[in-house]
């Protein structure tokens, strides 16, 4: 069997970028046959970027509703919260003892933190915390811990699953005797929306402020967010470019071949960017309005969603703990003689 793990970190309201780039994917990998899935709230990362408690749990619940309406099978995928698998901060110490701190100098998160310090003068390292900048051991602990082949997502996170993969590689020579104690990870990402455009046609991002929340709000927020998206001056009747539109590749996340098609046709031949608005909210309405009503009805009783992670919770240990007594044997924490 193959192992397929994601996470989302619970600090913001799920948008359609963490939609299309992880969730989607990553349920419908949990179908395959012969799939065993993990996915989980990334709840430990969320304090590296939040000290706001009350914004933490708002977050964990509305991500986790999100994966439950959005159709995961809590009978077939084991579907958890990282912090009541404590093994994973437990990993995470014997994998920092391992990785090179020059490697954690070339993460991404770590290096846009210091060069925005070094642009405004500052010291490189001013308010950047330890969380920050081991941030990605923590996520190869998640991956690890699991032993997952496949992990399903944008293409901002691709960087972290490679240091996942060459920290699980140095640990099994170093501690393996001949054995592979992890699975090699590999990143899947979906090209075509390998890293969604926001409003302002950056990245789609809770940091940039820029993002149309996936079912948050209602048909109204989705209608006002995609209002908001930036397009170019060209008035109804002229011809317009759809290739390098914000909106174009919204559109085409949710958009079958025909439907991709028509909208370019049509906005060569000069359809007003109002109407391709009006088109692409309907689109995406139309999958999103059917999972929205199962959001909502989760929403008002976070109890169900408390049960189904306490659950999951107890089926993450079950895989987590052994592999975990084998590790601490391993590294010469605990092996008899
Ligand atoms: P996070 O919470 O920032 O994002 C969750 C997932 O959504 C994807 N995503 C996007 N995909 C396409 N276009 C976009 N604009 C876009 N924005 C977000 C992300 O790539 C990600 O797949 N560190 C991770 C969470 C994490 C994790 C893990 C993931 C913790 N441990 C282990 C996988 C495996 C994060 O902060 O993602």
């Amino acid at each position: 069997t193959q192992r397929v793990l994601t996470g989302i970190t619970t600090t913001g309201t799920p948008h359609l970028g963490n939609y299309v780039g992880a969730i989607r994917p990553a349920i419908a990998a949990s179908r395959e046959p012969g799939v065993e899935s993990f996915f989980f709230l990334a709840d430990y990362h969320a304090l590296i970027k939040c000290d706001e408690p009350d914004r933490i749990e708002r977050s964990r619940l509305e991500i986790a509703a999100t994966w439950l309406a959005a159709g995961l099978d809590t009978q077939r995928v084991t579907f958890y919260r990282q912090s009541d698998i404590p093994e994973t901060t437990e990993l995470t110490w014997l994998l920092t003892c391992v990785t090179a701190k020059g490697q954690m100098n070339r993460a991404h998160a770590y290096k846009a933190a210091t060069d925005a310090n070094e642009a405004a003068g500052e010291d490189i390292d001013a308010n950047i915390s330890m969380g920050l900048y081991s941030y990605p051991i923590l996520m190869a602990a998640d991956i690890l811990l699991f032993n997952a082949h496949r992990v399903p997502v944008g293409r901002d996170q691709v960087q972290h699953i490679e240091m996942a993969r060459d920290v699980a590689q140095r640990f099994n020579h170093l501690f393996g005797r001949g054995r592979e104690l992890f699975v090699l990870p590999r990143a899947e990402v979906e090209e075509d929306v390998a890293t969604l455009p926001g409003l302002d046609g950056r990245k789609m991002s809770k940091s940039y402020d820029n993002t149309i929340p996936l079912f948050e709000g209602g048909p109204k927020a989705l209608k006002e967010a995609v209002a908001r998206i930036v397009t170019d001056s060209r008035l109804p009747g002229e011809a317009k470019d759809p290739d390098g539109s914000s909106l174009v590749t919204i559109h085409d996340a949710f958009a079958s071949t025909e439907q991709r098609a028509a909208l370019r046709a049509d906005l060569r031949a000069g359809l007003a960017w109002g109407e391709a608005k009006a088109r692409s909210v309907a689109l995406i309405e139309s999958h999103v309005g059917p999972m929205r009503a199962r959001y909502e009805e989760l929403m008002a009783h976070p109890e169900r969603v408390e049960d189904a992670l306490l659950e999951g919770a107890r089926k993450a240990r079950a895989v987590a703990l052994p592999l975990m007594r084998e590790l601490r044997d391993a590294v010469g924490l605990r092996a008899m003689v």
